[in-house]
């Protein structure tokens, strides 16, 4: 393995971790993800009433970060078991005291009925969303009325950057630009769009890369 670059068999494991691999890889995730997500959450208005869910829960950190913010309940929702199981483990304590809820489910199909959360969140997962505009819009059926849309990813496209057009294939992932991700919230529906930007460090090779945090409403 490259001491800069991942190998691809772990790598691969950031569309829907397996295995030992997929465990090791969300336990790196957990880590490295965190600056990411402490930036793009301090964009977020949480009140302490809001059910939230986080879409692609990976880890569970975020799940975490959420329950200690609100006396709401908070739901993760994963299509991969390791990260359902991990997410659990991380959260056992608020399971139990019926706060929270860890669910296995893909996001083009959710176990949610219609108008159930204040905020639903998806940090570094809506690459692999295989439908992105549907999604979205599944995503827009189970927020209330005016609840919000939270998305935040640490890659925005890099013009002839060969390892990111590399990784898009090997994981067929979708990296969206600022434009792309208002026009997909648009057509989803969302409206009062806001974005954040911050030039930074991809958490994993330390190579420049772009944050972005955007939120909408229904
Ligand atoms: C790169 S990891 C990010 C995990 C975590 N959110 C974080 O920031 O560390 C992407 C996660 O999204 C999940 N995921 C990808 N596509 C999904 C889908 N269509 N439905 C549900 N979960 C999905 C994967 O299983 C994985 O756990």
């Amino acid at each position: 393995m490259s001491q800069k670059y991942l190998a691809d068999e772990l790598m691969v494991n950031a569309r829907k971790p397996v295995g030992e691999l997929g465990s090791k890889l969300i336990d790196m995730m957990n880590e490295n993800h965190e600056k990411l997500a402490i930036w793009a959450v301090s964009h977020l208005n949480i009140s302490k009433a809001d059910i939230i869910l986080d879409v692609g829960c990976g880890g569970g950190v975020n799940v975490k970060r959420f329950l200690e913010m609100t006396d709401g309940e908070v739901y993760g929702l994963d299509y991969s078991e390791v990260s359902v199981k991990k997410s659990s483990k991380l959260n056992r304590k608020a399971i139990d005291e019926k706060r929270c809820e860890i669910v296995k489910g893909s996001v083009s199909n959710m176990p949610f009925k219609d108008n159930t959360f204040d905020i639903v969140t998806s940090f570094e997962s809506v690459y692999f969303w295989p439908d992105f505009l549907n999604d979205l819009k599944e995503v827009r059926r189970i927020l209330k009325e005016s609840g919000q849309i939270f998305i935040a990813n640490e890659a925005m496209p890099i013009e002839g950057d060969e390892r990111q057009k590399e990784l898009c294939e090997l994981l067929d992932a979708n990296i969206y630009s600022k434009e792309e991700l208002n026009e997909f919230l648009h057509n989803a529906g969302f409206t009062n769009i806001n974005c954040y930007t911050k030039e930074s460090k991809d958490s994993f090779t330390c190579d420049v890369a772009n944050w972005i945090c955007i939120m909408a409403q229904k």
